[in-house]
């Protein structure tokens, strides 16, 4: 079936209540557009589990700082619908900025205190609250069933499921693994502004991390000791300009000293224009 395309809210909800008036469970993957086989492989997770698959594609300007790149983020609508029917989406939502946002005011924003607050909150202070705002705001447009979101934004995965436990939103959130290029590069929108030299130097975000990660398995349990492998990594990288490089408790994302349990390393690095994220897990016993 051709993946349908609808701009207005109202649309859409008439859609979706003849959908589960006739017992059919929604799926949502919601994104900025610019598609590629990391938010292919969530569509295909939807597609398995639920039996309407709805995505999203909004560049949404509330979870953009004034300096960072709103206007310039890359947008391509043909390959995005070629991508997600490919994927078995069933409808794409594609509202206006205007939809979503009448009369460009927005007065009402969620904040979720703690988990939003290391990291990229510390990197994007206004980051998170735009994130939560419009995906609270997407749930209820959509009243999906349940929603797919990729490890790649652990902290976002993080945020949402602390946004859905405390609102009470009744949507299974479910994490999708990165997807990578084959040299351990995360796919990302973003990476379309690497040019040839920064996107062969890319890798070694990954590649710290794995190290990160050798060093725990290896007993290592000093955090700053782990820290530093990661950040001298990184920091030898000439076209790497390193933002952080952490190891903190999975659940709290908050800094574990020494390590102990299930532990997630994140780090963030500038390519030029890029500021790329990646993260990987790992378990101190
Ligand atoms: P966007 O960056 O377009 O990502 C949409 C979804 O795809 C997110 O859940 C993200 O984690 C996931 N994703 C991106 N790259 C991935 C990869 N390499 N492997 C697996 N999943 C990947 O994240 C956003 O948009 C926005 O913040 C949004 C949630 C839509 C709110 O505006």
């Amino acid at each position: 079936m051709p993946v349908s395309h609808v701009t207005t809210i109202a649309a859409l909800r008439e859609r979706l209540d003849a959908a589960r008036a006739a017992g059919q469970r929604v799926g949502f993957v919601p994104t900025m557009g610019y598609l590629h086989a990391g938010h292919a492989s969530l569509m295909t997770e939807a597609r398995a589990d639920t039996d309407l698959v709805v995505a999203s594609i909004f560049v949404n300007p509330l979870q953009f700082a004034p300096t960072e790149d709103l206007a310039a983020y890359p947008r391509d609508l043909a390959g995005d619908t070629a991508l997600a029917e490919g994927a078995g989406v069933d409808v794409l939502f594609v509202p206006s900025g205007e939809e979503m946002y009448p009369d460009g005011v927005v007065r009402t924003s969620v904040i979720v205190a703690e988990v939003s607050a290391p990291l990229e909150g510390e990197a994007r202070p206004t980051h998170f609250a735009g994130v939560a705002t419009v995906v609270t705001k997407l749930f209820a447009i959509v009243g999906p069933c349940r929603a797919y979101f990729g490890e790649k934004d652990y902290q976002q995965v993080a945020v949402i499921r602390q946004m859905v436990r405390d609102l009470s939103i009744p949507v299974e959130v479910v994490a999708c693994p990165t997807t990578r290029e084959p040299d351990g590069l995360a796919m990302s929108s973003r990476n379309a502004y690497l040019s040839e030299a920064e996107r062969a130097a890319a890798p070694v975000l990954h590649a710290a991390l794995l190290v990160g990660r050798l060093a725990i398995d290896a007993g290592e349990r000093d955090a700053p000791r782990v820290r530093a492998l990661m950040t001298d990594l990184i920091e030898a990288e000439p076209l790497a300009d390193l933002d952080y490089a952490e190891v903190v408790d999975a659940t709290t994302l908050q800094v574990v000293d020494p390590l102990a349990g299930e532990l997630r390393l994140l780090a963030a690095a500038r390519f030029g224009r890029a500021r790329l994220i990646d993260n990987v897990g790992a378990t101190a016993t």
